[in-house]
């Protein structure tokens, strides 16, 4: 049973449509933890489109359960995640013009680039994660990098377009999973995930935690993000 990280950038990406203050998204960790999910996420854009450094801080400050910062490998960022100090730090490929995180980060192209950064922010006693596609020359690149975890992308999964892709699409993040675990790595999964096709996913053999942002935050709109996250902790269990 997978435990469940809640991304709550897109309370910033509300609060960033008319530049005030509110909604609040550190009021929204709160929430979310209060509801029961195991760790708050975040990712520190170098756009800045929806949390800012300061959010950040205070996060670190009020997050109880665990602070999971979402990063990519820009230098800025990097010192930015060693003064913060997050419990975990997920490495993301991040490019400005996208809606969202499109793909994994190549390990294989950056390896050396990422090594560097694994390297530094263990030092510092934060656990790293690589976000990268269920592929193995990546899980293979993950693990030359050091780094203890790689978070699965299930965004091919989601993105399914019938029963038959989607099957095939879980049956290549279990095969990743395992030979994951078999080379000596910790595994997450995310991207994508909704109230409808999360359960498969948490089914699956070795995966310890579930990223979920958008489709929580969306359902929260509706029904309060006490609610939204505890139907999403009754699917995921
Ligand atoms: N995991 C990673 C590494 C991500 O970049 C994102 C999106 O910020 C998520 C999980 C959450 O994705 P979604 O918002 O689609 O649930």
């Amino acid at each position: 049973m997978p435990k469940l990280g809640v991304n709550i950038d897109h309370v910033a990406t509300l609060r960033q449509a008319r530049g005030g203050v509110e909604p609040e998204p550190v009021l929204a960790a709160s929430l979310c933890e209060a509801a029961g999910c195991d760790s708050i996420v975040s990712h520190l854009r170098e756009d800045r489109r929806h949390i800012n450094e300061e959010d950040l801080y205070i996060l670190r400050k009020t997050v109880r359960t665990r602070l999971n910062m979402e990063m990519s490998i820009a230098k800025e960022i990097v010192n930015i995640a060693l003064k913060v100090k997050p419990d975990e730090a997920t490495l993301v490929p991040e490019r400005r013009k996208e809606l969202t995180t499109e793909g994994g980060l190549d390990c294989v192209r950056y390896g050396r680039e990422v090594s560097g950064v694994v390297r530094r922010l263990r030092k510092k006693g934060i656990v790293v994660s690589l976000f990268i596609d269920a592929d193995k020359k990546q899980i293979n690149a993950a693990v030359k990098t050091g780094s203890e975890f790689i978070e699965l992308h299930t965004g091919e999964y989601a993105n399914a377009k019938d029963g038959r892709e989607r099957q095939a699409q879980l049956k290549k993040l279990a095969g990743a999973t395992e030979y994951a675990i078999r080379s000596g790595l910790r595994v997450n999964a995310g991207h994508g995930l909704n109230y409808s096709n999360v359960s498969a996913v948490a089914k699956l053999e070795g995966i310890e935690e579930l990223n979920i942002g958008h489709s929580i935050i969306s359902r929260a709109v509706f029904v309060g993000l006490d609610r939204a996250v505890k139907e999403m902790l009754g699917l995921i269990r």
